[in-house]
């Protein structure tokens, strides 16, 4: 593999543990002014520092985040439909892969919709891409998703779309998780990311992290249940504990309350580990210069 390549997923997938945590914040791109998500540089700005990547489409990046603030950014290029619309998988190529090296993407991300209607224009797209990227040594991350029924398919589904996906040179693959995901993860040649999904309590989301990283997911790529929740920070380094850390899901949910000052009726199963950071240090990071 090309050095720049390896490179830009080393900054994705952390090579001391294979492990990522990444931010999605792409909703816009077909839902609009998703809730919490209406003022992005808001909801944004104090959850970047915590993550290893950020998921976000070209206007937002542009718009509402710090270009001196190094997080590595997963672009979203694809697009073309609305909630609104009639059908979500008529998506295609939006960004070129000029305007992405412009703004210096480590990474591009765009949607497959294995089964839909334009199955074949998006997995095209994906194969066109994942072509043209190679050429740059930019990564391309393909999101297998299911249009208006999201998360609502099954581990036979979910292990044909990632495989066409990885098929196609996908060199990370995003889904969903489903019960038997070991069924997923084991027959995909490439690293499996999981989209968090729609809002559910803070403990369920821990145990979705936690049973998708047990079953082989190299970790998350979360929006509403990060930022949605009622304390975001302390929800993402609840979720960090558990990608980057040692925490199961109680251990986790512990911390989470712990950060959001509520008081803790549970008694932990194991006290926090105190002298372990809850975030992976990255020294390249400049600690909290990040725009407000
Ligand atoms: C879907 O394709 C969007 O691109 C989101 O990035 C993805 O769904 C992850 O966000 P969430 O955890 O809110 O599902």
């Amino acid at each position: 593999m090309d050095w720049g390549l390896k490179n830009r997923i080393a900054r994705i997938i952390s090579p001391a543990d294979n492990k990522a945590l990444m931010l999605a914040v792409d909703h816009g791109y077909f839902l609009g002014p998703t809730e919490k998500l209406e003022d992005l540089e808001k909801t944004i700005a104090p959850l970047a520092k915590y993550c290893d990547s950020l998921m976000i489409t070209r206007g937002a990046l542009r718009t509402s985040v710090n270009p001196d603030y190094p997080v590595p950014i997963v672009l979203r290029v694809s697009g073309g439909t609305s909630i609104i619309g009639e059908d979500l998988s008529q998506e295609d190529i939006t960004v070129s892969v000029k305007d992405a090296i412009r703004l210096n993407a480590t990474a591009l991300a765009m949607s497959v919709f294995v089964g839909s209607k334009y199955e074949y224009q998006t997995i095209v797209n994906l194969g066109k891409l994942v072509s043209e990227a190679e050429e740059y040594g930019i990564p391309v991350l393909a999101v297998t998703a299911v249009g208006k029924e999201i998360g609502t398919k099954d581990a036979r589904y979910l292990s044909l779309a990632c495989r066409v996906a990885a098929e196609q040179g996908a060199h990370i693959v995003k889904t969903y998780y489903c019960e038997n995901f070991e069924k997923v993860v084991n027959s995909c040649p490439v690293p499996i990311i999981i989209a968090g999904g729609k809002k559910i309590p803070e403990k369920d989301a821990l145990k979705l992290t936690y049973d998708a990283l047990k079953a082989g997911a190299v970790g998350v790529d979360m929006g509403r249940n990060i930022w949605q929740s009622e304390n975001p920070v302390a929800m993402i380094k609840a979720v960090n504990s558990i990608v980057h850390g040692t925490n199961n899901v109680e251990q986790a949910f512990t911390l989470y309350k712990q950060l959001s000052g509520k008081p803790n009726n549970n008694k932990p199963t194991q006290k926090p580990n105190n002298n372990k950071p809850t975030q992976k240090p990255n020294n390249n990071k400049p600690n909290n210069n990040f725009k407000n």
